[in-house]
């Protein structure tokens, strides 16, 4: 991972219907159907790079990443399944940690805003979430399926020590990568009428 050159001029936009084409079937998986192949380390760096060229107010880079292999996720989802059952956790809630443990990668996207800095807090969560869908775009580009997963283990404050997020820190997205052997079902989007205001 190499510094840019900041005073290289970069190409401007061209017109790229394959883009276009591939943005308009854009469609996570379900995390749970995430089978392998997923990607190389060179295939993760380089989502990592793409991920972190994302829009932020400021140049905080207001982000870190976990990369968490299938180990970690297994010991992981094994002391979630503990703290769940001493928390009277449901056993939909339980059985959640599939979604954790099976894909073959895990990247998990940590916002980390800076408090009382000019640049707001929630401006500084936008651009945490901004990561999380340019890594999902990244993975699609090279040719995987991803999932961007919370559930509850993002927000229980004793779930997300054992990622290693700490205070002022919260968790933006599990971004799951892997395969699927079958397409995924189109999912309803919004009618633009209901949406759209355009003014002159
Ligand atoms: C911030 C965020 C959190 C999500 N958390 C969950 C979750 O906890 N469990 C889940 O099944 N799906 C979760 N999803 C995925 C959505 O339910 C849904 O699968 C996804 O947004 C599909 O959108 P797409 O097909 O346009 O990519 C989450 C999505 C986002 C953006």
């Amino acid at each position: 991972m190499s510094p840019s050159d900041l005073s290289a001029p970069l190409p401007l936009p061209v017109r790229s219907d394959e883009l276009l084409s591939r943005l308009a079937i854009r469609r996570s998986a379900s995390a749970q159907l995430l089978a392998q192949p997923g990607p190389s380390d060179a295939e993760v760096e380089q989502m990592l790079l793409l991920g972190a060229r994302t829009p932020d107010h400021g140049k905080l880079f207001p982000w870190r990443f976990v990369v968490l292999g299938p180990q970690s996720r297994i010991e992981l989802s094994e002391a979630l399944a503990v703290l769940g059952e001493t928390q009277n956790r449901t056993g939909k809630e339980i059985a959640s940690l599939a979604k954790l443990a099976n894909p073959p990668l895990t990247i998990l996207v940590v916002s980390t805003p800076i408090e009382g800095h000019k640049v707001p807090v929630w401006e500084q969560q936008l651009s945490a979430g901004a990561v999380c869908m340019n890594l999902e775009h990244a993975a699609n580009a090279l040719g995987y399926s991803a999932s961007w997963i919370t559930d509850w283990y993002s927000y229980d404050p004793a779930a997300v020590a054992l990622f290693g997020v700490e205070d002022g820190e919260s968790i933006a997205g599990f971004i799951h990568v892997g395969s699927l052997t079958e397409p995924s079902l189109e999912r309803p989007r919004p009618n633009l009428e209901h949406k759209v205001t355009v003014r002159p």
